[in-house]
């Protein structure tokens, strides 16, 4: 049976949800550790879900920076409002004012109320910072130095960043979406695709919200045994943990666009450990656990 709804437990700036929505994988407004752009196409090639799209979305995310980015992608008004006043903030500073604008966006502190001026404040300093997880202003685990736009690097970026990013989230086509703080929060149901991109254990740590192993597990067999898809990605195989009818495969070499960055930067294991057999396999990088037959 074909799943009704997507649940990215675990959103960050929800790279799946964008490639599903969008119809191939889209950047998100700003670069965050742990984005699945790049493995979306094989996410979903596993899951056999490439040309799907749901009828809704739900998310759960605690930082509060991606919460703001999240309430917007289906509000498109919103969006399109935001994505003028990074063009006109971006274009008035130029080039030489770049680090004054981050500094003052940045300086009027973290995330307010939901408005399109707040949504384009956080979405302008956070693509302009050289991120971990954003700034600690925004609820990130580190200060967060500006990244210079001039052309030096591959990491430049245009004057009106992120605009051109919201742009096209704005012109996609949303189903219904809900938004959680925490992936233990969902209702669970049994006709759901439910991805969680857990922080992966014993590196990089996004927060105190983080969750635990043991919760992450348990989560996952609450999906499983409602009846759901249950797919999650981890540096590490998952599957002999959660023991009979899971499946582990590595994506790391499925990879699509650019190349890792932060944390995870050399990590060449990708693991996706799943509650059914994988629809596709890469290559000959698959190994099977739990209930291989
Ligand atoms: C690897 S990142 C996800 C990146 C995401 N797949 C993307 O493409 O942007 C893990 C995310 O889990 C979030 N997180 C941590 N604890 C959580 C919890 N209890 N419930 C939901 N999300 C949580 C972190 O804030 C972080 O954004």
């Amino acid at each position: 049976m074909t799943p009704r709804i997507l649940i990215e437990g675990c959103a960050g700036l929800a790279s799946l949800s964008l490639a599903v929505v969008c119809g191939r994988p889209t950047d998100a407004p700003w670069s965050r550790p742990g984005s699945k752009t790049g493995y979306a196409r094989a996410l979903l090639r596993l899951a056999g879900l490439s040309r799907w799209r749901p009828d809704e979305i739900v998310w759960a995310e605690p930082s509060a920076d991606c919460r703001m980015m999240l309430q917007a992608y289906p509000d498109a008004e919103r969006l399109r409002l935001a994505a003028a006043l990074c063009r006109e903030w971006g274009t008035a500073a130029r080039e030489e004012g770049q680090r004054e604008l981050w500094a003052r966006l940045k300086a009027e502190g973290p995330p307010g109320e939901y408005t399109a001026r707040e949504v384009a404040r956080v979405a302008a300093v956070q693509a302009r910072t050289v991120s971990q997880a954003g700034t600690e202003a925004f609820g990130g685990r580190f200060p967060g130095n500006w990244k210079p736009n001039v052309d030096r690097d591959k990491q430049a970026y245009p004057l009106d960043h992120p605009r051109r990013q919201m742009e096209v989230i704005a012109g996609a086509r949303w189903p219904s979406t809900r938004l959680y703080r925490d992936a233990r929060e969902i209702e669970v149901v049994g006709d759901a695709f439910a991805y969680f991109d857990w922080p992966y254990f014993g590196t990089l740590s996004y927060g105190p919200g983080d969750i635990t192993r043991p919760d992450a597990l348990e989560v996952m067999r609450r999906w499983s045994a409602a009846g759901s898809l249950v797919m999650a990605s981890e540096a590490v195989p998952l599957a002999e943990e959660l023991g009979e009818g899971w499946w582990a495969v590595d994506i790391g070499t499925a990879r699509t666009g650019a190349a890792r960055s932060g944390a995870n930067r050399g990590c060449v294991t990708e693991w996706v450990t799943m509650n059914r057999p994988p629809a596709w396999r890469p290559g000959e990088q698959v190994g099977i656990f739990g209930g291989a037959r």
